[in-house]
């Protein structure tokens, strides 16, 4: 489903440092982070004019440019308040937020040294990641043939543009297959995750949750994995062998974007939507429109 294109919207960009018009947000055709990879972004959610959880995203944010060996030129601080002036601008109360950070045109050439590091966000109103009532009904899942790689391949907990290639196979493979997102095994055959978001398996009234050591551990998921030690659900993050899918009762994803959202189908195999997914999912949706975790002021504007 192609809506708007996003370089034809109204509006303003923060970009550099100062808010130009939407359409003007561009940069050079011979940008290194086009041509090699040199990108990282973040996504946070706003909800009733507040972000959730700026403080991770913004971390994580800087954390992903150092492992690309960059530095962003702007403090937390000053991303926050960035982020806070486009949200009252765009005049956003629900919706999301894109903060992404490149390397600029001086050189092409795989060596990133003396490359400028450039800076934006963007944001806009985007209510679910899957159209309809996926949401409450569940999606369809896809095992992909591609996986996520070993540490020792990529930066793999940098939310690097460069590691979104495999997503996108992934993801158009399971479109094309009729399913709506793929879920990708590590190097090592393990379950990971799926394209924007981290997997959780109910087994028994328990939650299983693969290790994030090949992939990105979502604020979300920590989110979630805190929300079940409040309320007396037991958690258990370790390796898991994709044919335990086989004996899970209930399977869901975590994310900024997807929230707590239920599968209700893997490779053929169903799933209920159960009673963990269901207080989980409550639980997030009410910490996430409560006020906790959001820090900074309640509304823009
Ligand atoms: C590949 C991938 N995994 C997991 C996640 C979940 O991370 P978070 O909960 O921090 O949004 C995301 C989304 O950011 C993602 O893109």
């Amino acid at each position: 489903m192609i809506s708007v294109p996003f370089d034809d919207r109204d509006g303003v960009i923060w970009l550099d440092g100062a808010f130009v018009p939407w359409r003007d947000a561009r940069l050079h055709v011979l940008s290194h982070g086009l041509h090699y990879g040199g990108g990282i972004f973040e996504g946070i959610r706003v909800y009733d004019g507040r972000p959730f959880k700026p403080v991770e995203h913004f971390q994580r944010f800087h954390d992903s440019a150092r492992e690309l060996n960059f530095r962003i030129p702007f403090s937390a601080a000053e991303l926050d308040g960035a982020m806070r002036e486009t949200l009252r601008q765009q005049g956003i109360a629900d919706g999301y937020v894109r903060p992404v950070a490149w390397r600029g045109s001086e050189q092409i050439s795989v060596s990133g040294a003396g490359t400028s590091v450039h800076v934006a966000i963007a944001a806009w109103e985007w209510p679910h990641v899957f159209a309809g009532d996926a949401h409450s009904r569940g999606i369809r899942l896809h095992t992909s043939r591609w996986r996520r790689p070993s540490p020792a391949t990529a930066p793999v907990q940098a939310k690097a543009a460069s590691l979104y290639n495999i997503c996108t196979l992934a993801r158009d493979e399971a479109e094309a297959a009729g399913c709506d997102d793929a879920l990708l095994l590590d190097f090592r055959g393990y379950l990971a995750e799926a394209t924007g978001a981290n997997l959780f398996l109910v087994i028994d009234g328990a939650l299983h949750t693969p290790t994030a050591d090949t992939f990105l551990n979502g604020i979300t998921r920590q989110t979630v994995l805190s929300l079940a030690k409040d309320l007396g659900i037991s958690a258990h993050e370790r390796h898991i062998q994709p044919g335990e899918l086989r004996r899970a009762d209930e399977v869901f994803l975590t994310g900024t974007a997807y929230e707590v959202q239920p599968v209700r189908a893997a490779d053929g195999h169903s799933f209920e939507i159960g009673s963990v997914t269901t207080m989980l999912s409550k639980a997030y949706t009410d910490l996430t429109r409560s006020g906790q975790g959001h820090g900074g002021p309640r509304r823009p504007g």
